[in-house]
């Protein structure tokens, strides 16, 4: 009788051996240990490992640390800084030639590179009547003046009846003109925002230093320039013939000659705002 036991009943060496070889056909090829080796808990004990590991990466990034700024913030900030410098610039000036070569000098709007010319204002800086546009044209832009292409014919020729002039001497029948821009968008696209924005600072000196006792607003774009935005949700053709107050003076919006070109029949209502005006600076 040999000592080895199994499950309590005693095992001769044959028997052992059999159920030995019987093992190591199923695979059971390595010696055991006196206790079993639970190899779920080896996997949990190397991945709490691994866990231990990657943390002081994950909280290496403090939890404050600033995130960099989105593209929209980071345009936001740009153009805010732009204003500063804009307004900055523009309040430095006290003359309308020293307010001319700041603004020309000012390289924080695109619409620079592209343009031909600068284009300031043009007629008789002592005119009571202040006419502002959009921004110049094309013929504009080649020559340095506003409305001087065919938006520009008919304004002469609309403010021609009621007797104000770009070219008078006399500053009761002069005219004033400038524009929201002075530098010409491409293809003549409709101002950006942001270009309305950076120019807004130089265009508030400009109605400065002129003092004109009234001020006419061309279409849209100087509407939405120099309206509260309660006002200009309304839109030009509602606005027109409404004598409201821009840059803290009286003033009249009118539909631009760009859109009596292409709509003549608004022609007649541009007639009563001119009337209107005549009335306002000719009582
Ligand atoms: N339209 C404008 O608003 N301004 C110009 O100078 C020319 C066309």
């Amino acid at each position: 009788m040999s000592d080895l036991s199994y499950r309590g009943s005693a095992l001769d060496a044959e028997t052992a051996l059999a159920l030995l070889q019987w093992q190591a056909e199923l695979g059971a090829d390595e010696p055991c240990l006196d206790e079993p080796i639970d190899r779920y808990d080896e996997a949990r004990a190397a991945e709490a490992e691994r866990s231990a590991a990657r943390a002081p990466i994950a909280t290496a990034a403090p939890q404050s640390a600033p995130r960099p700024p989105t593209p929209a913030a980071a345009a936001a900030d740009a153009l805010a800084e732009q204003v500063t410098i804009a307004t900055r610039l523009a309040a430095a000036a006290t003359t309308l030639e020293e307010l001319a070569e700041a603004q020309r000098g000012f390289d924080g709007i695109e619409l620079r590179k592209g343009a031909r010319n600068f284009c300031f204002a043009d007629g008789n800086p002592k005119a009571r009547v202040m006419v502002i546009g959009e921004a110049p044209g094309e013929e504009e832009d080649l020559r340095g003046l506003p409305f001087v292409g065919r938006a520009g014919q008919l304004l002469d020729r609309m403010f021609a009846a009621i007797h104000l002039a770009r070219d008078a001497v006399d500053a009761e029948r002069a005219l004033y003109i400038a524009n929201v821009l002075t530098w010409r968008p491409p293809g003549n696209r409709r101002p950006e925002p942001g270009e309305v924005a950076v120019m807004l600072p130089f265009l508030a000196r400009h109605v400065d230093l002129v003092d004109p006792e009234v001020i006419v607003l061309m279409g849209n774009t100087p509407c939405q320039a120099a309206l509260d935005p309660q006002v200009i949700r309304q839109g030009i053709l509602r606005l027109r013939g409404n004598w409201t107050t821009a840059f803290g003076r009286p003033a009249l919006p009118m539909t631009h000659p760009s859109y009596l070109l292409r709509t003549p029949a608004a022609k007649r209502e541009a007639w009563a705002d001119l009337l209107s005006l005549s009335a306002r600076i000719d009582p």
